[in-house]
This record gives C-alpha cells, sequence and structure tokens, in this order.
C-alpha cells in the first residue's frame, strides 16, 4: 500500500496556474500574498500510477495526433463506473469532449435554439448561467429551497418551469456546486420523470461523482430511470476525482444516436474537437486503471478537512452558518451575520483578510454573501485561510454592532 501525504505544501506558483499564478488577473484587488482557495482543482499531488504512467509516456518521444477510440480507453472507463457504481456504460455512447463546459455549450447548440429556455438550480456552478447566455439561450431559474443549511428542489416550481413551452432542456449539477448536495434516488427520479412527462432533454453534470463523503453514495442518474436514457446525457471525467483539469478531457455519455450523430457533426464536423492529447489519455487510462487506491486517501483526507473547518466555524466563527456538504471538495459558507453586503464582504476578504475565494454571488441567486471554499489543500493552508477571515470579518462584524 502506498501512502500519501497530503498535508505537504507543494510550491505552484509560476507553474503556469490559475489559482496561484493568476491571482490578480482574476482578482485585481486582492492582497499581496492572498491565499487562493478558489478555483476547483486540487493543492495535492496526483496518483503514483499517473505519473508513473505520464513518464513512460514522455519517454516514447513522439507526441502526434491521438485518439481514445481504443479498447484500452474504453475498458478503463467503462470498468471504473461498472466497479464503483455498478453503472455499465456502453463504450460506443461515449464521446471525447474537451472539458465539460464546453460539452455543455456544444449540448446547448444542438438542442435548443436561441431564445429556448434553459433550467438550472441556482445557486450553481455559474458557467452554466454563462454559457446559456453567451449561446443566447434564456436562463430558467429553480431556486433551491433552503432552510438550516439544507437544500432541496422545489419540485411546483420545477414542473411549472419545465411545463412553460419555452424550456427545452434542464441542466442538472449532481452532486451540486456550490451547495454540496448528493441528490437521493427518490429527488432524482421525481426530476427525471417531470422532464419525461414534458418531454425535455436532460444534462446531469456528475464531475463530482467521485468526491462523496464517507458512507454517502452517489447515483448516476441514467441508472435512475434506465428506461428514459435516451433523454439524458451524462457528463463525466477523470478531472476533478484525480487532479487532471488542465489535461483537458471529459466523457460526455450520449445513448440516443441520433443526438450522437448530431453531436459528431457539430463538435468533430465543425469544429474538430474530436480527440484528446496523449497525455490526457495515458493519464485517464491509469487514472481509472489503478487510481482508486490514491482516492480512497484523499477522500479521507477531505473529509478530515471538513471536519476540521467544521469545528473551526462553530468555535471561533460562531455567527458563520456552515454545514459539512455531503459530495464535492467545496465548502459553502454563509457570512451574511457578519456582513450583510456582497461587495463589502467581498471587498473585506480579498483586501484585509487577504483570502480570494469564490463569492457566493457569482452562482447567481441564493448566494449573497456565501463564500465557496476549496478545500483539497493541505490542512495548515485551510486552518490560515480561515484564521484570515476570522481575523478580518469577526473584527469588522463586531464593530458594526457596536
Ligand atoms: C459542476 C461542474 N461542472 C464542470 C466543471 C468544469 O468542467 P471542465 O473543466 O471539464 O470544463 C466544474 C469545475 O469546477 C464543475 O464544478
Amino acid at each position: 500500500v502506498k501512502r500519501y501525504c497530503f498535508d505537504r505544501i507543494i510550491e505552484r506558483t509560476n507553474t503556469d496556474c490559475i489559482k496561484w499564478d493568476q491571482i490578480k488577473t482574476n482578482f485585481p484587488k486582492a492582497a499581496e500574498g492572498a491565499l487562493p482557495l478558489w478555483i476547483a482543482d486540487m493543492d495535492f499531488p496526483c496518483a503514483e500510477p499517473i505519473i508513473e504512467a505520464l513518464h513512460r509516456r514522455v519517454d516514447l518521444s513522439i507526441f502526434g495526433y491521438s485518439s481514445e477510440e481504443t479498447d484500452k480507453y474504453y475498458k478503463a472507463v467503462c470498468g471504473w463506473y461498472h466497479r464503483r457504481f455498478g453503472w455499465d456504460i456502453a463504450p460506443g455512447s461515449i464521446c471525447y469532449s474537451p472539458g465539460i463546459v464546453p460539452a455543455i455549450a456544444f449540448l446547448l447548440r444542438i438542442l435548443t435554439k436561441e431564445g429556448d429556455g434553459v433550467l438550472i438550480q441556482q445557486p450553481v456552478y455559474y458557467p452554466f448561467t454563462a454559457k446559456i447566455t453567451a449561446n443566447y439561450r434564456v436562463v430558467v431559474n429553480n431556486s433551491l429551497l433552503h432552510e438550516n443549511g439544507s437544500y432541496t428542489v422545489d419540485f411546483e416550481d420545477f414542473e411549472r418551469k419545465i411545463a412553460e413551452n419555452n424550456t427545452k432542456l434542464f441542466i442538472l449539477c449532481s452532486p451540486h456546486n456550490p451547495v454540496g448536495r448528493v441528490w437521493s434516488e427518490q429527488e432524482l427520479k421525481r426530476m427525471v420523470e417531470i422532464c419525461i412527462k414534458y418531454d425535455k432533454w436532460i444534462i446531469s453534470d456528475e464531475i463530482h461523482s467521485d468526491i462523496v463523503r464517507a458512507g454517502v453514495v452517489h447515483h448516476p442518474l441514467e441508472m435512475i430511470c434506465p428506461e428514459y436514457k435516451h433523454k439524458i446525457i451524462t457528463c463525466i471525467a477523470p478531472s476533478k476525482t484525480f487532479n487532471l483539469a488542465g489535461l483537458k478531457l471529459s466523457n460526455v455519455i450520449i445513448n440516443d444516436p441520433v443526438l450522437r450523430e448530431k453531436w459528431r457533426e457539430e463538435v468533430t464536423g465543425r469544429f474538430s474537437m474530436g480527440h484528446p492529447n496523449p497525455f490526457a489519455i495515458t493519464a485517464t487510462v491509469a487514472a481509472y486503471t489503478d487510481g482508486e487506491e490514491w482516492l480512497e486517501q484523499v477522500k479521507s483526507y477531505i473529509d478530515e478537512n471538513f471536519a476540521f473547518m467544521k469545528r473551526y466555524v462553530d468555535e471561533q466563527l460562531p455567527k458563520a452558518h456552515f454545514y459539512i456538504p455531503e459530495g464535492t471538495y467545496l465548502a459553502w459558507i454563509d457570512l451574511s451575520d457578519y456582513i450583510s453586503d456582497k461587495i463589502e464582504l467581498e471587498n473585506l476578504l480579498q483586501t484585509k483578510a487577504g483570502v480570494v475565494l469564490d463569492e457566493g454571488y457569482i452562482f447567481g441567486e441564493g448566494g449573497f454573501c456565501f463564500e465557496r471554499i476549496n478545500v483539497a489543500c493541505p490542512r495548515s493552508i485551510l486552518k490560515e485561510c480561515l484564521n484570515r477571515i476570522k481575523k478580518a470579518v469577526v473584527v469588522s462584524g463586531t464593530k458594526e454592532e457596536a
């Protein structure tokens, strides 16, 4: 058994990484030396089998055009989902995309027309909104219900908005970023049944499905309602799971052959985005074949980071509202009882506290004065981030009250 040490701080500055090297570009107000816990990648080293496979690939010395359409690749991807979820993916249904966000953009163009409505559930991963509007489609928002840290679907509103003639597509985030829900079988079934009743398409973004807390079970949407799988497009990837986001590989599971043909026309025919780079293929095969040991250890470390954060917040930030999420490595914390103006909070955290986080308001309705904190980092960095937040908000929050 290989034991990984996730406490070790790996210097990421000057490695062309967005998280540490592009703070000033993305957060011009941020203080010098601000700690970045925003964009969703991990500050952890990859699994050894992935690194070894990449070394071997480099040694082959030629990096020409490559294709993932091999038995080895399909065996690795399908094997993972069979072992981990009991989900049997047909190799022929797997379509490559350089990312899930581009996949969503392609699918928006294939499945909907300009002016059509697309249902999402805010607060939600903000590129959903961005891609819908950038492609001149219309956001239809079924806001999540929120009470004491528990988020649920407002099904009456969901059905009403799905039934509206102009809504053609529902983009589900499962597990949900940023609120951290891992949807139950009943919730998923109900959402699918409503979409099917009105004959709408569903994209299920399951990029976070491998990162759930111990004891929590993620259900691939397709497995909930296999009889409707031709209306479901599932987006999966090794990128969040194995910290390979920069390699730009994701898999889009399209069961409807007609839709698959349209995908090929759009993605390969129109944009020639048909195949991944050789490093992405190598890393994906290694990850899905030999990455399990690393994943189990990284999941435990993340679970412990959340437990640490929960204790910290309860003791040191008593007016903050934070609940350990069921899935993702993203904490979602409500600081509105300290500072109730979203811009004031943003400025305070970036300039005075010296932390850069994803501001809750960018996720849309229901996100105001929340912060999304990426806890996939060494515990000492998480602790320093929380100390900085505490120093800034507790002092300012107290002053306001006085
Ligand atoms: C829900 C969700 N979808 C997609 C992505 C990113 O996808 P990609 O990098 O494959 O475009 C993220 C990254 O944080 C995410 O949280």
